[in-house]
């Protein structure tokens, strides 16, 4: 048996990254799988490979920057498997031409940014409730970042997007809070993604650089996808049933640490 036998998953962004960790975590403890992403080479072959492998999964293409995406993913997953009994809104962008402060950000980078880190949660999770509430409960987890809390320079959407997940959690989480359909959040620190070996630029060596962005991490490394999947495993669970409205910090320590500690004092 496993924890998420016969239950239906919907992951956005789930062809590559942290998503696709979300993926092959939930698929191994049972649960069918819709992946939506604007990757149909990367989304396909994840789906046929759970298939081929004895799980269930289905690949919905669509680009999260669009509002008519998510009712469509919401109903092929619907017509494929007959219900969601969990959501995983991880889909999220932060486009290197997007480091400006707010007066050289243009509109449309502000928009889209929104548009796919946030407005495809609220859409998502509107069309996915009412299947919930017909199965008398479901889990919405959101992938939102440790840049929801604290902040860096010169990231104004990615930032606001990512408080903006926060703040939609917690209201979630009360609205539905009765009819059994609970909201968390996860908050990553740094990932061993495409989105941050992207960042890295092609005249450095990719390991130095990763093992760099480890060092700001108390346990000395970047994470893994499936290290936010087995997160999600949990706060989808059974084991989870009184968490709702919280997130977890699942960063290697980096928010435990003050900015005043530089690391001397052995
Ligand atoms: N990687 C990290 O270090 C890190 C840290 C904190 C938070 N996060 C968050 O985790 C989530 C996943 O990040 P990641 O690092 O795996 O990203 P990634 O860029 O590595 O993968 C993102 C996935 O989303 C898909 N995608 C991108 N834009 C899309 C769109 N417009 N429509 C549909 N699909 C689209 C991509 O094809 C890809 O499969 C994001 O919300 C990100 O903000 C990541």
């Amino acid at each position: 048996m496993g924890a998420h036998d016969n239950k239906v998953a919907i992951v956005t962004g789930g062809a590559q990254g942290i998503g696709k960790g979300v993926v092959d975590v939930l698929s191994s403890e049972g649960a069918k799988i819709c992946i939506a992403d604007i990757s149909e080479e990367h989304g396909q072959e994840v789906a046929n490979s759970i298939n081929s492998n004895g799980g269930s999964a289905i690949f919905v293409k669509g680009n999260f920057e669009k509002s008519d995406v998510p009712e469509k993913v919401v109903n092929e997953c619907v017509d494929a498997f007959g219900s969601v009994d969990i959501l995983v809104n991880n889909v999220g962008i932060q486009p290197l031409t997007s480091y400006k402060n707010v007066e050289e950000t243009p509109e449309e980078m502000w928009d889209a940014i929104l548009n796919v880190n946030l407005k495809s949660y609220f859409l998502m999770s509107k069309y996915s409730i009412p299947h919930m509430r017909n199965n008398n409960g479901g889990s919405i987890v959101n992938i939102a970042s440790v840049q929801g809390l604290q902040s860096m320079k010169l990231v104004p959407p990615y930032a606001a997007s990512k408080g903006g997940v926060l703040s939609l959690t917690r209201q979630m989480s009360l609205d539905y809070a009765a009819e059994n359909i609970r909201v968390t959040a996860i908050c990553p620190g740094t990932f061993n993604t495409p989105m941050v070996t992207n960042s890295v630029s092609k005249d450095v060596n990719l390991d130095e650089a990763l093992k760099g962005f480890g060092a700001v991490h108390p346990v000395g490394r970047i994470g893994e996808p499936e290290e936010i999947g087995h997160a999600v495993s949990f706060l989808s669970s059974e084991k989870a049933l009184f968490i709702t409205g919280e997130y977890l910090v699942v960063d290697g320590g980096m928010m435990a640490q003050g900015a005043w500690d530089t690391g001397d004092q052995g």
